[in-house]
Formats: structure tokens, sequence, C-alpha cells
């Protein structure tokens, strides 16, 4: 089988998939699919929707990226297990399926597991001792929550080892990844929030502004405020508009 044929889903696996991507998803967001093997194992299938040109190789290198990460993280207690990928449909990865709940639907519940935080703090920082960084912990659809109530890490597109990062950069992404768990903590089990790490919060989280969209949000903020978010803006103005000239122009 080649690539050309997993654009028209022709792998066995991904044709009895039950679609779970939600409809009218942003065109570069994966297709995620559910498929039941017939010995019963459950597995998440995660495919691009691209895979001709110069989209399809952008898209091939990012599930190829989660695929070695995942692969370097599948023995932690914390993460998705039995991950594979086919050689002919690279741009698709699939892994078991983690049973449970993405933490926005269990929180909506009310049922918050005893000292889930303090778990995924945890899972976190064990993370960080095997060399990976997640950088996109505080996102809520990456966390789900385990039956027993564990918590289970999950998309790992966005991490990278911390040994391949600039020396002055590792210890920002251990930060950023540990700021994403207080968020979290912060907006779903905040009376188990120890004062420490809440004051740690208050004083170093700074809301992501460097994409388009959330950056013109925090202008307009800034314009219906009392210009508290000024330094803020100033700083990362420059660094915006040199990113979007290196996009748009190099
Ligand atoms: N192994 C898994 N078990 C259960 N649900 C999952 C699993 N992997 C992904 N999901 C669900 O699929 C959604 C999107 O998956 P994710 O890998 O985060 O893709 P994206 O790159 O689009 O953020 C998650 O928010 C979660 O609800
Ligand atoms: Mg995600």
């Amino acid at each position: 089988m080649s690539e050309s044929d997993c654009a028209t889903l022709g792998s066995l696996e991904l044709q009895s998939c039950r679609e779970e991507s939600a409809p009218g998803q942003k065109w570069y967001k994966p297709i995620i699919c559910i498929n039941t093997k017939t010995n019963g194992e459950k597995r998440l299938f995660k495919t691009y929707r691209y895979r001709q040109g110069p989209l399809g190789q952008y898209f091939r290198l990012l599930a190829s990226h989660e695929y070695r990460m995942l692969t370097r993280v599948s023995g932690l207690a914390f993460t998705p297990q039995g991950v594979e990928r086919d050689a002919t449909c690279s741009s698709t990865i699939s892994y078991r399926y983690v049973d449970g709940a993405p933490i926005k639907e269990q929180f909506r519940k009310g049922d918050i597991p005893d000292r889930f935080f303090f778990r995924l703090y945890q899972a976190v920082s064990e993370l960080h001792e095997k060399g990976i960084a997640h950088l996109d912990v505080g996102n809520s659809g990456n966390i789900v929550v385990s039956p027993e109530g564990n918590p289970v890490l999950i998309d790992f597109g966005s991490s990278m080892l911390l040994k391949r990062l600039p020396v002055i950069t590792r210890a920002w992404a251990r930060k950023r990844d540990l700021l994403g768990v207080l968020k979290l903590w912060r907006r779903y089990d905040d009376e188990t929030m120890p004062d420490i790490l809440r004051q740690y919060y208050e004083r170093y989280y700074r809301k992501n502004i460097y994409t388009p969209k959330r950056f013109f949000k925090a202008c307009k903020r800034y314009w219906l405020s009392d210009g508290e978010e000024m330094s803020e803006l100033g700083a990362v103005a420059g660094i915006f508009f040199m990113l979007w000239f290196l996009i748009t122009i190099v």
C-alpha cells in the first residue's frame, strides 16, 4: 500500500474506525478515530488530512515526531501504550486507547479524584527526569482521567527532548509544563492547591499571546483596560512582528 492509499483511508483498520473528531474541525487538526480489534483491543488512530505536497510532508514530519516521542515515553505509567506507525501510512500513528474521560468532562461532572493534581504534578516531574518536556500540559484536552482516577498525558506532538533544547531554554520548558499543571489545578480543584504553588503560579504564569489570534485578543484587552498589559504587549510585539515577517516574507 502507498501513501496515496492512506489518503483514501485504504488501511483496513482506518476504514472501520469510528471518527471522534468534532465536526467543523480546523484543517490542520488531525482526525482522531477509535477502532476495536477482533481481539477486543481498543486502539486510537491519529491521522492528518493532507498527505500530498509540501503540506503532506510537513504533517508526516509532525506525525513522525510525535511517534518518536511516544515511543520514548511509552514505558511510563501515565502515557499511552502500544504505540505503532505503519511505514506506508507515515502520517498516521496509533496507540492503545486510554479508557477514561478528558479532564474537562470529568470535572464538569464534579467527579474530582482524590489528589489528582498532586499525581499530575509528579507525573510531569517524572517526565522531566526522563529528559522530556511535554510543552502542552496546560491544554485540558491533553489530560485524560483514567477509571482509577489517575492522570494520563496524551498528545506528545509538541514535546521535546530537553537535551536537544538550548541550555538556557531547558529551565523555561520545565517551568512551562509545571505552570500548565498549576493552571489546570487552579481551574478545576483550587481548594486543594498548596499556597506556595498558588503564589508561584500567580507570580510566573503569563497567558500565551504568541499566536496571532491571542495577540489580537490581548491588544483588545489592553485597549479596553487601564493599560496594565502594556509591558507584556510591548515585549511580545517585537517578537510577534519578527516571527510574522519571517513566516510570511522569507
Ligand atoms: N489515547 C487516548 N485515549 C482517550 N482519548 C484520547 C486519546 N488520545 C486522544 N484522545 C482524545 O482525542 C483528543 C485529541 O487528541 P490529541 O492527541 O490531543 O490531538 P490534537 O493534536 O488535535 O490536540 C483529545 O482531546 C482526547 O479527548
Ligand atoms: Mg491535544
